[in-house]
């Protein structure tokens, strides 16, 4: 059976990152049909839009997409396009899981752990103004039905998992209404289940307590900005941005993403580190069920990885993205002969 999947190859290094993800997919064989659209600057340049009518149309149709990252000019009047999507399309839950691997030297091992971050309020609303030259203000927006969403995502996550705690982090000790009424959500929504132990705690002792003790943490749930801040940390834990995949999704829709950004630093020069956009491809074949080639490709960047000159640059290796890319390939093509159809459940 083929599947249909929107594919934004985005701006940056998106294209790069975003075409291995693909080639890794392929290998395992499944048939894919992606529709390829395009959304940010190229989008701006062709069609004066950065996030044209057609592209929310395909993923509506296709109800699965891939994409790179999107750059967000500075300044120029455009809203994020990230923000504009996951608000269209309602993709309330942001699923960022962050797991070290054990072949590398990051500042931690045993890490693995879920940031469930809210999606679609917060200050990402955009709704700031000037009131005059000197003060401006800005809206942060937290509703019930938002909170009690995204907290019983995490609480059903944590059982789909077997995970053993949700920690909630907050800072309703300032915040007193709008974190408040977060806080207030998630104890209400714990109650539910009385298996998973249920923690709090507030925002700037989590970071702390993240970089100091990142194992004692399982699934943790987060208003929208403490959630993006947090992700990154945490990426930062287990070896950077190029390790850190992530899950948009809604009722109707899932966009999978890398949560780096677009990185015009290192753009079209054959360096970025394409593990993000294809452990994003995992999450998304694991969406569709397809257990057995999510596994495969897992497995294939754990082995690859552990020889220190199979590693792109940021993890201290020399080759480029194409080159690595071509490594986990040829190691999925290794288990599709030896193990082709051997399991169809989750591993
Ligand atoms: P960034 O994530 O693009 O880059 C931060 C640093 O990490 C840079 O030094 C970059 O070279 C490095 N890096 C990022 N991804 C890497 C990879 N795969 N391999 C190796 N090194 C990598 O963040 P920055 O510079 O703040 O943002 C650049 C643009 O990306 C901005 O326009 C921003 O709005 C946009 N952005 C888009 C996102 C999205 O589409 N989901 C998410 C974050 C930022």
């Amino acid at each position: 059976m083929a599947y249909n999947v929107t594919l934004i190859p985005g701006d940056g290094i998106g294209p790069e990152v975003i075409s291995a993800a693909v080639d890794v997919v392929e290998a395992t064989g499944l048939d894919i049909n992606w529709e390829r659209v395009d959304a940010g600057v190229k989008a701006i340049e062709e069609e004066g839009n950065p996030l044209p009518a057609y592209v929310i149309e395909s993923i509506r149709r296709n109800k699965i997409a891939l994409k790179g990252p999107l750059t967000t000019p500075i300044g120029s009047g455009f809203r994020s396009v990230n923000v504009a999507l996951r608000k269209e399309l309602d993709l309330y839950a942001n699923i960022r899981p962050l797991k070290s691997f054990s072949s590398l030297k990051s500042l931690h091992q045993d890490v693995d752990l879920i940031i469930v971050r809210e999606n679609t309020e917060d200050l990402y609303i955009g709704k700031e103004q000037m009131i005059n030259d000197n003060k401006a203000e800005g809206i942060k927006l937290i509703t019930r039905g938002a909170s009690e969403r995204i907290c019983k995502y995490a609480f059903s996550l944590a059982q789909n998992l077997n995970r053993k705690k949700v920690t909630l982090v907050h800072k309703a000790n300032i915040l007193k209404l709008t974190d408040g009424l977060f806080l207030e959500c998630g104890r209400q929504v714990a109650k539910d289940y009385p298996d998973i132990e249920f923690e709090e705690v507030i925002v700037d002792a989590m970071a702390m307590k993240l970089v100091m003790n990142p194992q004692a943490y399982h699934i943790i749930v987060a208003p929208n900005l403490y959630g993006d801040i947090l992700s990154d940390l945490a990426a930062g834990l287990v070896g950077g941005l190029g390790l850190a995949p992530s899950a948009n999704i809604g009722h109707d829709a899932a966009i999978f993403e890398p949560v780096h950004g677009s990185a015009p630093d290192i753009a079209n020069k054959n360096m970025a580190n394409p593990i993000s956009a294809i452990l994003s491809g995992v999450m998304m074949l694991r969406h569709m069920g397809k257990f057995k080639e999510a596994s495969w490709i897992e497995r294939a960047i754990e082995t690859v990885l552990e020889d220190e000159d199979s590693r792109t640059r940021d993890l201290g290796g020399q080759l480029g993205t194409r080159e690595f890319t071509q490594k986990i390939v040829d190691q999925i093509n290794i288990y599709k002969k030896v193990e082709g159809g051997a399991y169809d459940k989750e591993v």
